[in-house]
């Protein structure tokens, strides 16, 4: 715990804070511009004792799996010791690991490991809100005099009910009424999840001082959750219609935001080389650029969700569109601006499965649908993310109770929508068995045995029944596998620079792309563009479709080589024009016309 006087001392040297955005990174490019990072979810990822909960002694034994990908970086989903109200995005102790994942000893003998295989370690960062366990919520509850009440966010009741009509994220009021001091506290998720007070110089303080304390042990950047939520309305007024309709955030995103992502940046990130990414919900285009604009000191990249939010809204499912995923992937390459550097991902611990949303449901396609979203993950612009058991092509898990579901998402929604009668039961575990958070959760798929060798004990979470023929071990080494396929791709993004960091363009052919709708893909439609730098071009195309499509290359390109494509034997260019089969991919060197 950090002295009262120590607060003070901070809070004062904020004040101090030198106003400019430093110079320039110099001409090399940064680490984190050439890496591919990796999502570990360390609950689900590799149990090292038999408890059912995967834990840093079971990472460090599987960093060889990492190495072997080829990833540069792991970001490790939130680890500090926690009541798991949220699943450790609930934070009692950020200097401490979750007991459920080891001691801090584990956590350096991962960290060991990883760095000693060069693969960099990111930690999640959820300073939006700590756990209501946290000392400093204890104290902030304890007395409206006490020095932490300010910590976060108090105010009187209105007419016997909330200061407003804000919503939490999950549902339910945002505030929460403490009968002790007689007042309600903000939460933005769950009422355990109380919101800091971001406005207050000593709150922020207090949480630069933990990430240097993290960056001293050596890790090298942090994930930011819940960026957006950070500045609170400055007027503590409803919501306007218009908020109610869409999402009912209640933060807001914009010049107080980027002032506290400036100062943080001035105080902890400037002349480090340590990566910053913001998890930024609810954030347009122009938001992105500004909190990631490398002139002004703020974020490196954020998590984008225009394209996640096209299709699940809260528990609800709806198709998705080849068109919205393009433009959402044009939009997402800032026009090539070089002050913003983009990020890519498909799947987190947040969303259900890439295969099952937008690859083929039909057996035959899965896997090389699979290799086709891998192939365009790691071609586009930005640091792409994999989540785990993404590199083998897992898959959904077959839910079909309300009580197979662990998250507490799935649950707050059953209470909210279903019991109190508003939507029909099947309705909701139909959308909810597409839309859940817990697909992604589901144990990761070592091998054929009984818990698919994430665990000796019993799992947490349920292991998807498909674990019996998708996992690493059937996978390993075998060509024409998922696995191989991602390696293989990072290994080409890597040898190829106009992959990483080149020019984008999109060269589709014209006219509508077609609806490709979940489950069977009943119409498709062909995706196709160019990457391309001083070095050489690179033109991808991604057949997104259960039937065979022609593509006709744009005027006066030239299709040289096929550099890489998921089934054998790829077209090659006849007369200019490609034929790809079902769910083909296809990266092409060529020359530009
Ligand atoms: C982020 C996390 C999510 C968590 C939420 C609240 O969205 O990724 O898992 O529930 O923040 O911390
Ligand atoms: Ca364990």
């Amino acid at each position: 715990m950090i002295s009262r006087r120590d607060v003070a001392k901070l809070g004062a040297s904020l004040l101090l804070a030198p106003a400019g955005v430093r110079a320039a990174r110099g001409a090399a490019v940064p680490w984190w511009k050439r890496a591919v990072a990796y999502e570990i979810y360390p609950r689900s990822f590799q149990d090292g004792n038999g408890d059912g909960i995967g834990d840093f002694r079971g990472m460090a034994a599987r960093v060889d799996h990492l190495a072997d990908l080829g990833v540069d970086a792991v970001w490790v989903a939130a680890c500090f010791d926690s009541p798991n109200a949220d699943n450790g995005y609930d934070v009692r102790d950020y200097r401490r690991i979750m007991p459920d994942f080891g001691t801090m000893a584990d956590f350096d003998l991962f960290l060991s490991r990883a760095r000693a295989r060069g693969i960099h370690v990111i930690l999640d960062m959820v300073f939006n809100h700590t756990s209501d366990e946290h000392e400093w919520f204890v104290r902030s509850r304890q007395s409206r005099d006490d020095p932490y009440r300010d910590f976060y966010i108090w105010r009187d009741g209105r007419d016997g009910g909330p200061p407003t009509d804000w919503q939490a994220a999950f549902g339910g009021p945002a505030w929460q009424f403490d009968a002790r001091t007689g007042q309600y506290y903000l939460h933005t998720f769950v009422a355990k999840q109380p919101d800091l007070n971001w406005e207050n110089p000593q709150v922020r303080a207090a949480l630069y001082d933990i990430l240097r304390f993290w960056a001293a042990k050596g890790v090298s950047g942090f994930r930011f959750d819940a960026i957006t939520s950070l500045a609170k309305p400055s007027a503590m007024r409803d919501l306007t219609p218009a908020q109610r309709a869409g999402s009912g955030a209640f933060a807001e995103i914009g010049p107080r935001l980027e002032g506290y992502l400036h100062d943080m940046y001035t105080h902890v990130f400037a002349g480090t080389d340590l990566y910053t990414v913001g998890e930024a919900w609810g954030a347009p285009h122009a938001a992105i650029a500004a909190m990631t604009d490398d002139r002004r000191g703020g974020l490196n990249s954020a998590f984008r969700f225009d394209l996640q939010l096209q299709d699940i809204r809260g528990w609800r499912k709806t198709p998705w569109r080849l068109e919205a995923m393009r433009a959402f992937n044009a939009d997402n390459a800032f026009d090539d601006d070089p002050h913003v550097w983009p990020l890519v991902y498909l799947e987190d611990h947040d969303f259900p499965r890439a295969v099952s949303r937008y690859g083929s449901a039909r057996p035959e396609f899965r896997e090389r649908s699979a290799m086709l979203l891998a192939t365009m993950l790691l071609s586009l612009k930005g640091t792409p993310f994999i989540y785990q058991g993404q590199e083998i092509g897992m898959a959904n898990y077959p839910f079909t109770a309300i009580d197979q579901y662990r998250d507490v998402a799935a649950h707050q929604g059953w209470r909210d929508e279903v019991l109190s009668g508003r939507v029909p039961a099947a309705t909701y575990l139909a959308n909810l068995a597409q839309s859940s958070r817990d697909n992604a959760r589901t144990p990761m798929q070592w091998d054929g045995s009984a818990h698919a060798g994430f665990t000796t004990g019993v799992p947490w979470l349920a292991v998807n029944p498909d674990h019996v023929r998708v996992n690493v071990a059937a996978q390993q080494g075998v060509a024409g596998s998922v696995l191989s396929f991602y390696r293989r791709m990072i290994a080409l993004r890597r040898a190829r620079s106009c992959l990483a960091t080149g020019r984008y363009q999109d060269v589709s052919p014209e006219g509508r792309q077609g609806d490709v709708d979940r489950p069977g893909g009943r119409t498709g439609g062909l995706y196709a563009y160019l990457r391309r730098d001083e070095a050489g071009a690179a033109l991808v195309v991604l057949n997104f479709s259960d039937a065979a499509a022609r593509y006709a290359l744009p005027d006066g390109m030239a299709a040289e080589r096929v550099l890489i494509g998921n089934l054998p034997h790829p077209a090659a260019a006849v007369g200019g024009v490609l034929v790809l089969r079902p769910w083909e991919s296809v990266i092409y060197a060529v020359r530009p016309g």
